[in-house]
């Protein structure tokens, strides 16, 4: 989760641009691909883009080998400021071997590879990979655990070829532990560090996936998300970010908050890359079957690639959070481009409808009132011991073992420092009892009153508002949410934007997202690092 269980337990006790890229824009884009095909322009690895990647290995112009070379050199030159790889992948230079050699015997296959076939991924370090990648949340109480099979998103990804080029680093736990860490720090990873200036801390809990995709260390990655751990390190770090309904991806193999409302979720520089990795992981799990059954009847026939519409605005009715946009005000540069923004999404055909507000965001936003956090305290110890159960072997098999330890290895964990008061109060709970399931039952009808009634009474395709500053209220419900990059801060700190919209409507939120970002283009990548 990002940054709720600060507040809570203080109460509680781009499509295909790249080719265009590796030439002066004014060459038409007939001779840009003849002469990258005939004279060998060397591709450009800054910001490519999966459709761009398929195309220059179509065009032998690039293999996967080359691919992933790339990547290990950017890791061994930024890494070591950034933080965010925490391991690399020892077999990932073979796996990529054997795409080129598969793309190779295989004629006229393009049509019939997936698009992620020898496209290198990052995976946060709490989602299970049956290899010789550890998977441990950035805990060294996980370390040498050895998980059952690989998750299965996971799974889903090796069957389209993707290659694993490593684990992310993560705020530890899930940033689960204690109130006081920083985001994107755990004892396995470091500090994560934003490339971009002006950027105080990277923002959680799946920090390493964006800062890797923002600094080109890799082409997409996968992070979890509670309320807000994909879209608030997306929008700090100028990258896309997805978080589907909850049940669109399969959870298991995930290390768990929540089995209510965790989920998986793709973390890329364009919507067209994101949308490529949601089309791979979605899809109905027999090991997580009644979130994925339910949330199979929101992954449309043929894939969510099929909204990918540059024309995606036409027609929508999109609330804007008005309040929510306030905070820029003073800083005029911002409000200018929401403002310009806004101008957009009415000039490619859609109503926007001004000066909304959610009932009850307040009490929702507040865990201790409404009831939250005991629940999730509850709910964190019943759904970590049921994960680390299921381990074939694991150092700690239960809360208790792992909160001694922390008391063990003070110096490794920092727990002097840090402490752990949440897996404390976690750790006093009875399991999920009738107090939590009535806690449950408030916040579902908060949220019902609240998000889904605006959206139904206003007629609304899409709410929106900027970064993700409405996370909690809108974990309750399992809605999916889109990051955008929006822009940057006069510092260079990034800032980005978010659509929410309701339950299953992943597709058109797809179709809105993309055709806001091809109107908008505002990514830009990082400046390069300070050498370490
Ligand atoms: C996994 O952890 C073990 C134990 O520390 C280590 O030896 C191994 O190198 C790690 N795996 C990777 C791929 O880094």
């Amino acid at each position: 989760m990002a940054y709720a269980m600060q507040f809570l337990l203080l109460l509680a006790s781009a499509a295909t641009i790249a080719p265009a890229n590796s030439a002066p824009s004014w060459l038409p884009n007939f001779w840009i691909k003849m002469m990258g095909t005939r004279l060998d322009i060397p591709f450009v690895y800054e910001e490519a883009t999966i459709a761009g990647i398929q195309e220059a290995f179509d065009g032998g112009r690039l293999t996967s080998v080359q691919l992933v070379k790339y990547y290990l050199d950017q890791i061994n030159s930024v890494n070591p400021s950034l933080h965010a790889v925490q391991e690399v992948n020892p077999d990932a230079l073979s796996d990529a071997a054997r795409c080129d050699s598969q793309r190779a015997t295989i004629t006229g296959a393009a049509s019939r590879r997936s698009p992620l076939h020898g496209i290198p991924i990052l995976i946060k370090d709490n989602i299970n990979t049956r290899d010789r990648l550890n998977t441990t949340s950035g805990s060294f109480a996980l370390l040498g655990s050895v998980v059952r099979g690989d998750a299965a998103v996971i799974d889903r990804l090796r069957r389209a070829g993707a290659i694993l080029l490593g684990k992310a680093t993560m705020s530890e736990w899930d940033h689960f532990r204690a109130l006081s860490p920083p985001q994107g720090w755990s004892p396995r990873g470091g500090q994560g560090k934003s490339p971009y200036p002006g950027t105080v801390n990277p923002c959680g809990t799946s920090s390493g996936s964006a800062i890797a995709v923002a600094a080109n260390i890799v082409t997409v990655a996968l992070g979890t998300d509670l309320d807000g751990a994909i879209t608030c390190p997306s929008t700090t770090n100028s990258v896309v970010g997805i978080k589907p309904t909850v049940g669109v991806t399969s959870r298991s193999g995930v290390v768990p908050i929540s089995n209510r409302l965790d989920t998986v979720g793709p973390m890329a520089r364009t919507v067209a890359d994101a949308v490529a990795v949601l089309d791979v992981i979605a899809g109905f799990d027999p090991r997580d079957s009644s979130a994925t059954r339910a949330g199979e009847k929101y992954i449309p026939a043929g894939g969510f690639r099929r909204f990918l519409k540059a024309d995606g605005l036409k027609g929508k009715r999109i609330g804007i959070l008005s309040r929510r946009f306030d905070d820029f005000e003073e800083k005029s540069a911002e409000a200018a481009i929401f403002a310009r923004f806004f101008d957009i999404m009415r000039n490619k055909g859609a109503t926007v409808i001004n000066d909304l507000e959610i009932r009850g965001v307040e009490q929702m936003s507040d865990p201790a009132a409404s009831g939250e956090a005991a629940e999730l305290l509850a709910e964190f110890k019943v759904s970590l011991e049921a994960y680390l159960a299921d381990l074939i072997s694991s150092p700690v098999r239960t809360l208790a073992d792992i909160i001694a330890f922390n008391n063990h290895h003070k110096e490794e964990e920092r727990t002097e420092e840090f402490g752990q008061i949440i897996f404390l109060e976690s750790e006093k709970t009875k399991g999920v009892g009738p107090l939590e399931k009535s806690a449950i039952n408030r916040m579902v009808r908060l949220s019902k009153e609240g998000m889904e009634m605006l959206m139904a009474e206003k007629g609304l395709d899409a709410l929106v508002f900027p970064n993700n500053v409405i996370h909690h209220a809108l974990a309750i419900g399992g809605f999916p949410l889109i990051s955008v990059p929006a822009g940057y801060a006069e510092s260079g700190a990034p800032f980005g934007i978010t659509f929410a919209g309701a339950v299953g409507s992943d597709a058109k939120l797809i179709e809105i997202a993309y055709a806001f970002e091809q109107a908008t283009r505002a990514r830009k990548p990082p400046p390069p690092p300070p050498l370490s």
